[in-house]
């Protein structure tokens, strides 16, 4: 976690680790916990960023566990983006992408200009303040996503963070249009949604609307056809280890949380073609067992499948397979059908791991 971002959250919400301020979080916190996971519907719309108590454990707790979630994914955008590039944020809240963006251009010395827009005031106003506690230029407006009208230049990327669960399926063809008109014909649309059951299948709902719209997938997914994961009513997500900040430790502590792991239902779309070749991509953790690695993948024809190395066939070409890490790229070649669902990577079978 960045010092610099710790040291402006401490100026706006006092001394982090601090006894009271630990115990304050953590009323917070454990307020939105329930409401975010168990009591969704009284908590859509988001009303409850409203109460200053909540915003506060959202602007720290929250915050530091979202914002870092952008930064794998900028990394591999950042050839795509020009310089200096342009944000459009939808629901961003207290400033999680307005730090998350911001604090990756400044470590990349690149320069992005920021627009932070959400239906409601009051998270527009807290994100300005943290923008500028951090000395970073943002600009924001109010926009509501359900009925949104926008003018304004196009952007090279639209970023949407835990906002579109938050938001009725009714309102996904009024997102779709939103974007055709918000994003340059290069430009990319990035959303980053929890990852539980039904949020992720939100996502991975506006996911398909927009492909079904002309845009391509770019990121994680192999294909722009319909997600299989959601066909089978099933889910898909990332997952990264996360070294928390002390107050994080302490605020779990208080309340019976552990967040090491940060996980998210994500994609990048975009109106330009996608370059280069991605067989699959592994979708769930890989098992390593005895005789055998075996990994979920999500294949370029848009299905599903298992792809399976048996220790007996490892060879130089094919070993890279061993190592593949969930969300893994994956290229390959010589790959049979080994009975129902899974495709036997053979001796002379090559695989490549993408960066
Ligand atoms: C869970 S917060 C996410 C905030 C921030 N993007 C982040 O990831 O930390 C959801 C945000 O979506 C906003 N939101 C919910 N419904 C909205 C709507 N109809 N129009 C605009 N913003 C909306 C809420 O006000 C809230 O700021």
């Amino acid at each position: 976690m960045p010092e610099p971002l710790l040291a402006a959250l401490a100026r706006l919400h006092g001394p982090l680790e601090a006894p009271t301020t630990v115990a304050r979080l953590a009323q917070g916190v454990a307020a939105l916990q329930m409401g975010l996971t168990q009591d969704r519907a009284r908590f859509a719309g988001g009303s409850y960023l409203e109460r200053a108590d909540l915003r506060a454990a959202y602007q720290t707790y929250y915050l530091c566990a979202n914002a870092p979630k952008l930064w794998p994914a900028l990394d591999r955008l950042a050839a795509h983006l020009p310089e200096p590039f342009s944000v459009v944020e939808l629901g961003g809240g207290p400033g999680t992408g307005v730090v998350g963006v911001g604090l990756w251009a400044r470590a990349n010395g690149r320069t992005v200009q920021h627009t932070l827009t959400d239906h409601r005031a009051a998270n527009l106003q807290a994100a300005q303040a943290l923008a500028a506690a951090l000395d970073l230029p943002v600009q924001t407006r109010l926009l509501d996503l359900t009925a949104p009208d926008w003018a304004g230049p196009p952007a090279d990327l639209a970023l949407m963070m835990n906002v579109v669960n938050e938001l009725p399926a009714t309102a996904d063809a009024g997102l779709v249009a939103l974007l055709d008109r918000l994003v340059s014909p290069d430009g990319f649309a990035l959303a980053l949604e929890p990852a539980a059951a039904e949020p992720s299948r939100r996502a991975l709902a506006l996911r398909d609307a927009l492909v079904a719209g002309g845009w391509h997938a770019h990121l994680p997914c192999p294909h722009s056809r319909p997600c299989p994961a959601l066909a089978a009513g099933d889910w898909c997500h990332a997952a990264w280890a996360f070294e928390r900040p002390a107050f994080m430790a302490a605020v779990d502590r208080a309340v019976g949380t552990r967040r090491d792991l940060l996980q998210a239902t994500w994609f990048a779309v975009s109106r330009a073609t996608p370059q280069g070749r991605v067989d699959a991509r592994v979708v769930a953790e890989p098992r390593r067992e005895k005789g055998r690695t075996r990994a979920r993948v999500c294949l370029a024809d848009g299905s599903l499948t298992h792809l399976e190395l048996q220790k007996r066939d490892r060879s130089p070409e094919n070993i890279a397979f061993n190592d593949a890490e969930l969300h893994a790229g994956l290229r390959f070649t010589g790959a049979d059908p080994a009975g129902h669902d899974t495709l036997r990577l053979p001796p002379g079978g090559a695989v490549e791991v993408l960066p």
